[in-house]
């Protein structure tokens, strides 16, 4: 009892005593590099720039946020891997070589990138998986509840079709890609909705998540089906969403079905308020990058506590289990709610949304 007393005593001074700077090594945990101050270099790897939440969001949020919790003084070791888990490795490696505090990775290919994640282990350096669950010995995960995402995204197409719901319905199902292991988990959540309900008639797993290639497997559903008998398109994500629209418009239909997607990108809200697409999945971008940033910097600051509180839940990866993990709530975006959501949460303007073209329907949402 005392015993216990007495390390949680030892442990909160700890904290108290790194959060002032002064310790300099608490030697609390034995993958973590020793505590620091605020002079940290957190290494970022993010995986691709086909989709604009990286660049536009998830960077400058985290970026932001080490800054403010450093005083200033902590640093961002950018590197995006353009879709390439060679490069990608190869960035890793050069954040390990360069000696960076922490890392915190997105991963192009969650498997291929374990060897990488365990030699970062064995230079001493902790490792965030972020969004994507890498696999490999990793120290803590940031994600959003990955399945239900994909559950959202049924159960909103289901909805879309209204009473013309009936198995007979034929839909195109657009996935991610197949290295990513949540692309598995949006659509086992889909699938999970819409199993029984309509007729998958085509699935693709689209390479990269490029809107290119889901345009051209989209005008081989529209070959394979015939554009006037697809009734919906599930897609995995905004980005591909574009990409279906432009394929559906190349083939002469000026009636789109309802089409799903996720990541609240400015042209897809610009879309579902024309009706070219039915949803989004709106996640909080400062959420994720931000808790991300505070996991990263209490890891490397020894703050165990904090790190602990920030990371509640346990997830599995496919080589280890237990992993302590933050799992953040996501919500389905319809033009119903677009202030509530990106407008609310600063992550556009009502003037980013609308412009000359979209004045009209913005104000027939009452946008404005
Ligand atoms: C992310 C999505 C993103 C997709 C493509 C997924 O891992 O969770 O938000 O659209 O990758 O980059």
């Amino acid at each position: 009892m005392r015993r216990i007393a007495i390390s949680v005593a030892a442990t909160s001074m700890s904290v108290m005593l790194a959060g002032c700077g002064v310790l300099n090594a608490t030697g609390s945990s034995d993958d973590a590099s020793p505590s620091k101050g605020n002079d940290v270099t957190v290494g970022l790897l993010l995986p691709e720039k086909a989709n604009t939440r990286y660049e536009q969001f998830d960077y400058p949020i985290f970026k932001k946020k080490v800054e403010s919790l450093t005083d200033d003084r902590g640093k961002v070791q950018y590197a995006n891997a353009e879709a390439s888990a060679d490069k990608q490795a190869s960035q890793l490696q050069q954040m390990i070589d360069d000696k960076v505090d922490v890392i915190v990775l997105d991963a192009v290919d969650a498997h291929a990138i374990a060897d990488g994640v365990q030699k970062a282990k064995d230079a001493g350096i902790p490792v965030i998986a972020y969004d994507r669950l890498a696999e490999g010995p990793i120290d803590a995960y940031i994600s959003f509840d990955n399945e239900l995402v994909g559950e959202v995204q049924g159960r909103s197409l289901l909805e879309s079709l209204g009473d013309e719901l009936s198995i007979t319905k034929k839909i195109v199902m657009m996935n991610g890609s197949s290295t990513d292991p949540n692309a598995k988990q949006f659509k086992a959540g889909a699938l999970s909705e819409l199993k029984g309900k309509v007729t998958i008639a085509k699935s693709y797993d689209t390479k990269d998540w490029k809107p290119e290639n889901a345009e051209a497997n989209m005008a081989g559903a529209i070959q394979a089906i015939g554009a006037d008998d697809i009734a919906a398109v599930y897609s995995a994500n905004d980005g591909m969403a574009g990409g279906i629209v432009e394929a559906l418009q190349a083939a002469g239909v000026t009636e789109l079905p309802p089409i799903t997607g996720q990541d609240a990108e400015l042209a897809a809200v610009q879309r579902i308020l024309v009706g070219q697409q039915y949803m989004s999945v709106y996640k909080s971008y400062p959420q994720e990058a931000e808790s991300a940033a505070e996991m990263a910097v209490a890891k490397v600051q020894g703050r165990d506590i904090q790190f602990d509180a920030l990371t509640r839940e346990r997830v599995d990866s496919p080589t280890h289990q237990d992993i302590p993990a933050q799992l953040v709530p996501v919500v389905a975006l319809t033009k119903d709610n677009i202030e509530d959501t990106v407008v609310a949460d600063d992550i556009y303007t009502v003037e980013d949304i609308c412009t000359a073209k979209y004045k009209a329907a913005c104000s027939a949402a009452g946008l404005k």
